[in-house]
């Protein structure tokens, strides 16, 4: 009988691409997806802990699925329900107890055991939780990647954090940094291509610190990295995120200068403007560095957009702090932005801070920095059009005849084009702007003719994905 499984992910881009690797673990023992909770055999949340809200949002869907669960009791019919991800890991004996009737509980760096979980789910009375920091790397034990969705597939290089920022979880729910072998990474990006991939974003908690070893002993960064993706043919369009300011090194900033595959967009979180915040915070550079390491990229790379998080209402933040950063925004611009109200994450320093900031201040203060980063990005976004672009057309769109891709900036593109262009970077005049998104339509040559994308591209890519 052929298993049905759900899973819904939450939270960062990492968990996207954790969701296909656990669906890859499990197809060898006969699970094939669902977009439907109802039906399912074992549905997997899997999790985001970053701010309380997100981390809320899971014991009420548990709720929700618990239900369903009840339905279900038979034993052929059964439903085993389980957590993985950040909030599976930081709080695995409060979701015991708070939810009773889940079955299996397993964090970040567990999931290629999952087959050994459910089987043990199956067999024994009682809860499966496993949120080690096993010795193994999970990379070394996942099958070859098989689930690709769509043509821009993410690819996790890097996991972890050592920075310890105060107000973050991510260093006690991931772990200790820890980049994947060169190979293994050119390996899989190959694979990804050779089904249809057309673009790939590199991921990683501090992805531009990613220093992975070779068989010699010796290391590649990022920028050597992003070098070698770019030989594969057929791979017209690299990304990577997220990045760490201090962590910005020369070779990184000379791809963006050599590497036409590398896109011109980086997402760089700042936080704050505030030098004193940032001191705070614990985070390794001042505002005026994060000024110069933008100077050096702009150098590099004069069209770069660039993206950022924010955090207002930091414990200790005054109105000065503030102002810092709404300065820093206005001096930068950014094309795109999120923003954040700081939210105490237990075990965090930041959380035991005395100085907490009022909500009512913390409210004010984030609609003031979003209007000025909406207002930067509309500008941005009508400074593209009459532009002419390369875009690889992802997908069908919302309404028919529509096809939407990403500009090289990362916005949202809508066009009205075949189906038959889904796959293929395609030339487009951008025709009008919106707050998130811009309007374009097939860009012609004299003669009439759709012009092709310009980028360094095979003709070959028009294969199935699976
Ligand atoms: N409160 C608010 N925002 C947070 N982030 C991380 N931790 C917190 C927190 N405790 C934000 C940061 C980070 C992004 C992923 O989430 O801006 O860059
Ligand atoms: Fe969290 Fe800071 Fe690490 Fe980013 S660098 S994951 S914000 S601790």
């Amino acid at each position: 009988m052929t298993k049905k499984l759900f899973i819904k992910s939450y939270g960062c881009q990492m968990n996207v691409y954790d969701a296909q690797r656990m669906t890859d673990v499990l197809k060898p023992i006969g699970y094939t997806v669902t977009e439907n909770a109802d039906d399912a055999h074992l549905v997997i949340l899997n999790t985001c802990h970053i701010r309380e809200k997100a981390a809320e949002k899971v014991y009420s869907e548990l709720g929700r699925l618990n239900l369903l669960k009840n339905k279900r009791v038979g034993e052929a019919d059964r439903m085993i329900l389980a957590v993985g991800g950040c909030v599976a890991q930081a709080e695995g004996a409060e979701i015991v107890r708070r939810a009773p009737y889940v079955d299996m509980v397993f964090g970040p760096q567990t999931y290629h055991r999952l087959p050994e979980m459910v089987a043990r789910a199956h067999r024994d009375a009682g809860v499966v939780l496993d949120t080690d920091f096993p010795a193994e790397s999970k990379f070394d034990h996942l099958p070859e990647q098989t689930t690709v969705q769509g043509y821009a597939a993410f690819l996790t290089v890097q996991e972890g954090c050592d920075k310890f920022c105060a107000f973050c979880v991510v260093p006690y729910t991931r772990g200790a940094e820890f980049s994947r072998p060169p190979q293994q990474i050119m390996e899989e990006a190959a694979r990804l291509v050779d089904k249809g991939v057309r673009e790939i974003t590199l991921l990683g908690q501090n992805v531009n610190n990613y220093h992975g070893a070779r068989d010699d002993g010796s290391e590649w960064s990022l920028g050597r990295l992003i070098r070698e993706l770019a030989q594969i043919d057929g791979l017209s369009g690299i990304r990577y995120t997220t990045s760490y300011p201090a962590d910005m090194n020369d070779e990184l900033i000379n791809a963006h200068r050599d590497v036409d595959q590398l896109m011109p967009f980086l997402h760089l979180p700042v936080q704050s403007g505030s030098d004193r915040i940032l001191k705070a915070m614990n985070r390794r550079h001042s505002s005026d560095d994060y000024r110069a390491i933008v100077g050096r990229l702009r150098d590099a790379r004069p069209d770069l957009a660039l993206s950022s998080d924010f955090i207002v209402g930091f414990p200790g933040e005054s109105d000065k702090d503030f102002a810092a950063t709404m300065d820093l925004v206005r001096e930068i611009g950014f094309v795109q932005a999120y923003s954040f109200k700081y939210s105490p994450r237990p075990g965090t320093p930041a959380a035991a801070n005395e100085y907490q900031v009022a909500e009512s201040v913390k409210t004010e203060r984030l609609a003031a920095l979003q209007d000025l980063l909406n207002e930067q990005q509309l500008a941005f976004n009508h400074a593209c059009v009459g532009q002419q672009m390369n875009i690889l057309l992802e997908r069908p769109g919302r309404k028919p005849g529509q096809l939407v891709g990403r500009s090289p900036y990362m916005q949202a593109v809508h066009v009205n084009a075949p189906d038959s262009l889904i796959g293929e970077v395609v030339a487009l005049a951008i025709t009008d702007a919106h707050g998130n998104s811009l309007s374009a339509e097939l860009a012609t040559a004299p003669d009439g003719q759709n012009v092709k994308g310009l980028m360094r591209q095979s003709k070959t890519q028009k294969r199935a994905i699976a």
